[in-house]
């Protein structure tokens, strides 16, 4: 008789909540129809041969050698950017993103890309062929970079053994699976236990292991979001598939910053590396348009200059409409309301649209006052000087706030041949400037009757 009894137990395919029954709704993330019975793994012995079940002692942190924890530094400038100044040996970086928004793309060229480092990539999605196809296609040769289409997380590792790389690149983590584990792959339980057991090669080889995740409708990595409290790093991917940019934004990271952004172009011969992003962002205009402005944002450490576009139309129904792509609709009511009350426009009775071109989103409450001057310069039908560039944040009673990184911005805007900047009269800085006229305002009405 099979003494050994195999246990299961549901979990929410969302958010990898256990419960001994069914439920119909999460009581962690409030999803619906989420719960999924799997079997529970009893025996915790590894087969793995290049993971020990060694016991480890303390060590007095003082002796802990850090000198050789050195970054791998990549050829992308903005893949080391996002990772924080390269990749740290024996960590894992989880990539998100949407299907067909370049993940593979992205890491193949990367793994083409390497100076001198052993690339292992699995994928467990394309063919041996269809990789070498998209390598012929984004044109790069590596003598470093194998390729192994495999699924089963032993084999894999029976093959890391002969190899040994230096970076492990896994495409995807959904479709791997052990053999600790009964469900299928892209289940709560097989991701869990492979990325564990991936934690643990990486952590004791201090082999750096680059994950790439599919993203569910909802924005999160699919299936659980504990994937992302294992793993070291989380970049996601993002960008519209109509745009050709595409922006790889940290959203965690151990070793650096967790507001970086890195900015790519698709082409037809892969990703380029946008290293300006103003330049993309900002659309050539010959002529003057009425509702352009332009803002200086901050994102991560990085300075940006944004182009945001409104029209300001009479509304045909009862209610106006507002509408925002790329910024918050609520902040956008907002300021239309100080506008309103504080300086008198009637916009109460107008539609307004709102769009931050490129494809992005920004949350940076400096660009206020541009989106304030943009609707402005719809509403009065006059365009705003080409030259011109805002930094500042508006508050209730129409004042303009001082905004963090300052010299920063100004930097950007005279960098990009900017004539004058409008920023809040509160902000103080040092910067001894030489082709840029700084405008120092204290309340939307002087911004006004200097632009209009
Ligand atoms: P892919 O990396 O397969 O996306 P993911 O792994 O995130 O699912 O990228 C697929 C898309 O990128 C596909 O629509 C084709 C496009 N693409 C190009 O436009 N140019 C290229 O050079 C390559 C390789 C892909
Ligand atoms: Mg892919």
């Amino acid at each position: 008789m099979n003494k050994k009894k195999i246990q299961s137990a549901f979990y929410c395919q969302n958010c990898g909540t256990q419960s001994p029954k069914w439920l119909g709704k999460c009581p962690q993330c409030n999803e619906w129809n989420t719960f999924v019975e799997e079997t529970i793994k009893k025996d915790n012995g590894s087969t793995n041969p290049l993971l020990s079940n060694k016991i480890k002692k303390p060590t007095l942190l003082e002796d802990i050698d850090y000198s050789q924890e050195t970054r791998i530094l990549t050829k992308d400038k903005e893949l080391n950017r996002v990772l924080g100044g390269g990749i740290v040996p024996g960590s894992l970086i989880l990539l998100g993103g949407e299907p067909g928004i370049g993940k593979s793309t992205l890491l193949l060229q990367f793994a083409l890309n390497t100076n001198n480092e052993k690339i292992l990539y699995v994928s467990g999605e394309e063919s041996e062929k269809q990789i070498k196809m998209r390598a012929e296609r984004i044109n790069a040769k590596s003598k470093n970079c194998y390729v192994l289409t495999e699924t089963s997380t032993q084999n894999i590792f029976s093959q890391i053994e002969k190899i040994e790389p230096d970076i492990l690149i896994i495409d995807s983590i959904q479709t791997l699976h052990t053999i600790h584990i009964e469900s299928s792959p892209g289940s709560v339980s097989q991701i869990r236990e492979c990325t564990s057991e991936l934690i643990k090669y990486a952590k004791e080889t201090g082999t750096a292991v680059m994950l790439i995740g599919h993203i569910n409708k909802d924005g999160a990595i699919a299936g659980p979001k504990i994937l992302e409290h294992m793993v070291d790093t989380v970049l996601q991917f993002e960008g519209d598939r109509n745009y050709m940019y595409r922006i790889l934004r940290t959203v965690k990271n151990r070793f650096g910053s967790a507001s970086e952004l890195g900015v790519y172009e698709m082409g037809r011969k892969g990703l380029r590396e946008v290293n300006n992003p103003s330049e993309i962002l900002i659309s050539e205009r010959d002529e003057n348009i009425s509702g352009v402005s332009i803002a200086t944002t901050i994102e991560g450490a990085r300075p940006l200059l944004i182009e945001i576009q409104s029209l300001v139309s009479s509304a045909v129904y009862g209610t106006p409409q507002r509408s925002a792509t790329g910024f918050d609709t609520k902040r956008l009511n907002m300021l239309l309301a100080v506008l309103e009350k504080r300086c008198g426009f009637r916009l109460g009775a107008k539609d307004v649209f709102l769009n931050i071109t490129g494809g992005i989103k920004i949350d940076d409450t400096a660009i206020d006052l541009a989106v304030i001057c943009s609707i402005l310069s719809s509403d009065q039908d006059t365009a705003l000087d080409t030259q011109i560039c805002f930094a500042g944040e508006i508050g209730l009673s129409g004042e303009i706030r001082a905004v963090s990184h300052i010299e920063k911005r100004i930097a950007e805007a005279e960098k990009l041949g900017y004539k004058k900047i409008i920023i809040s009269k509160y902000n103080k800085f040092n910067t001894k400037n030489k082709s840029l006229e700084i405008i120092k305002c204290g309340k939307i009405e002087e911004v006004f009757q200097l632009l209009f």
